[in-house]
């Protein structure tokens, strides 16, 4: 049974005020070409480098933006960098879930006396456009969250970095901001990081869902969801379960040998007009079959957009309490089957989607088993 755990937003004070996602950085083997993949085909604009030109003699950064979503994007220079070590050992991945704090000083204090493990001191950087504060913490895997203070900065992004602007044409997809970011743990540890995020962070556990509300035939997983006071950051936690066949969860810790991020889920106003563009421009989405929308109408009753073009773009639509919201999952961005986006729209819907788990992880079951992951 999934159980919406109601939390009353007004009256919610945060032990932690967070302000938002500041970026998502990704750990990679190639920033210069991930650069370019994200501007084509999902149309971020690059705003801003750091590299050998700009004195970073150690790896190379490109920071990408479209509305209020940022990426930033860090390759090693050398074999002996500890984001070489990462890349070797997880291949492309998200290293940082950076959060917008107004005082990164207090954030990080807080945390490491409520049991955060220190990932990174409080460094305070300046150049002419004035000061950034960040201090870091571990969470699960080798994630980690970075603190950001940017109320004294007026740059394109750090002290460090310098503007850029893309080179080619960049048409906006229409991606506005982060909706959720999932981690994937191993067997019994969700728990734990559930735990550490309402300890530590002070978050509010949103929503359950247990092996019931997430299995099919074959597979199965269990998931929590923790979100801070306003409910600008959430982060649900999967763990696999066990089913006839290996989980999704389970493929993932395989491939990224352990716990890291699963999906970025970024928001749009138009779904049919984002994932339009995204496939035109060579973005490879999930596929489930065309009996998904037979019973849609009845499940989710009326909706305003046109079922046919839902339909012609794979989109899933799912209602909860307070509305509907329609979203799509694309394959993952790398060789390796790990870290994946959503595109969500909500139409008044807070929740994730319980309605289309079942035709989504048997839509993963079928690229698993292409894979040759899927049986044990
Ligand atoms: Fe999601």
């Amino acid at each position: 049974m999934d159980t919406l755990i109601k939390v009353n937003q007004e009256t919610q004070k945060d032990a932690m005020p967070l302000l938002g996602t500041d970026y998502v950085e990704f750990y990679v083997g190639n920033a210069k070409q991930a650069a370019h993949y994200y501007q084509s085909a999902f149309g971020y604009e690059l705003v801003a480098y750091r590299g050998p030109e700009t004195g970073c003699k150690e790896t190379a950064s490109y920071v990408l933006q479209q509305d209020k979503i940022r990426l930033v994007l860090t390759a090693a220079l050398f074999p002996d960098s500890p984001v070489a070590e990462h890349v070797k050992k997880h291949g492309d991945g998200v290293k940082v879930l950076a959060l917008w704090v107004d005082d990164a000083e207090a954030s990080y204090k807080t945390a490491l006396e409520r049991g955060a493990k220190s990932a990174g001191e409080l460094q305070v950087l300046t150049d002419d456009d004035g000061e950034v504060r960040t201090a870091s913490i571990c969470t699960y895997g080798e994630t980690i969250h970075t603190f950001v203070e940017r109320k004294n900065y007026k740059g394109a992004f750090m002290p460090g970095f310098e503007a850029r602007k893309s080179t080619m044409d960049v048409k906006s997809t229409g991606l506005m901001y982060v909706d959720h970011c999932v981690g994937n743990v191993g067997w019994g540890e969700m728990n734990t990081w559930v735990e550490y995020y309402q300890k530590v962070m002070g978050f509010n556990l949103l929503i359950t869902f247990d092996d019931n509300d997430i299995s099919t035939e074959y597979t199965a997983l269990m998931s929590k969801v923790v979100s801070n006071g306003n409910g600008y950051v959430k982060f649900p936690i999967n763990e696999p379960a066990k089913g006839k066949k290996r989980s999704q969860i389970e493929e993932y810790i395989d491939y990224y040998q352990g716990g890291g991020v699963q999906h970025i889920a970024v928001a749009t106003k138009d779904i049919i007009s984002t994932v339009d563009m995204l496939r035109k421009n060579g973005v490879d989405f999930l596929y489930v079959p065309d009996n998904y929308y037979e019973d849609v109408t009845e499940r989710v009753g009326k909706i305003e957009e046109d079922l046919e073009e839902l339909k012609r773009l794979n989109i899933l639509i799912d209602r909860d309490d307070e509305g509907y919201l329609l979203q799509i999952f694309t394959k993952p961005v790398q060789d390796r089957p790990t870290v994946f986006y959503e595109i969500i729209q909500r139409n008044g819907a807070k929740s994730f989607g319980k309605g289309n788990f079942k035709a989504l992880f048997e839509s993963i079951e079928r690229e698993q088993a292409l894979r040759g992951t899927l049986d044990k």
